[in-house]
């Protein structure tokens, strides 16, 4: 096994508290979504997922979005709660936006009718990747990350302001940053009904 890998996926955790410390470059966090989008595996190879990072004023933004559509629909004596949670998520480093494209998708439907009700499916799966190995790779380098979806409140705002082609669906928001504290222990369920070995 290699330990390495072994090593990072089991550290791996959801991290909240994250400042706006970053121990590698942009470019080398543009190299690890780079790698994931270059390497995660797509059904057919359909390379449908689409990323964007968001850093300083951009970062800023998207959380500043979120928090004022929530302001919308949460009830006014639960929104410093909320807001507390999302100024969490800004006071990281930078955000990932993951993306499917529908273009792609749509395509494969046409050219494959016998599996027309997979590939909605398996694009969501091929997202599900991405976020993974992203996820796992920013812990490899020292970064504390969480899985968001303020998606569908933020979509059409986000569309807007950095002009998102209408095809692409936005499917989930990583905001990441240097840990501040460390995640609390995590319950695991017995693995003695979660594998089945057959040999
Ligand atoms: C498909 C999926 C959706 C998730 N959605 C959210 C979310 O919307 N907000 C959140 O804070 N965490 C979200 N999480 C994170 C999980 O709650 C977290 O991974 C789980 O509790 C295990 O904790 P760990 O990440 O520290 O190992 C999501 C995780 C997965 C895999």
């Amino acid at each position: 096994m290699n330990k390495l890998l072994f090593d990072a996926i089991v550290r791996r955790r959801s991290y909240y508290a994250i400042s706006n410390r970053c121990p590698v470059s942009d470019t080398e966090l543009e190299e690890i979504l780079k790698l994931a989008l270059l390497h995660v595996p797509s059904a057919f190879n359909s390379q449908s997922s689409r990323l964007m990072l968001l850093l300083n004023e951009h970062h800023q933004k998207v959380w500043q979005i979120a928090k004022e559509k929530l302001r919308e629909v949460v009830p006014e004596k639960d929104f410093p709660k909320t807001e507390a949670k999302i100024n969490a998520f800004a006071a990281g480093y930078g955000t990932i936006l993951f993306y499917e494209d529908q273009t792609v998708v749509s395509s494969l439907q046409e050219r494959f009718p016998l599996y027309e009700d997979n590939f909605p499916l398996w694009s969501v799966q091929t997202s599900a990747m991405h976020q993974f190995a992203v996820w796992t790779l920013l812990e490899d380098v020292g970064l504390g990350a969480s899985l968001q979806h303020y998606n569908p409140l933020i979509d059409e705002d986000v569309r807007k302001i950095w002009n998102i082609d209408p095809q692409w669906t936005l499917i989930a928001q990583m905001p990441f940053g240097s840990p501040t504290a460390t995640p609390g222990n995590k319950e695991f369920l017995s693995l003695d009904y979660r594998l089945k070995t057959c040999k």
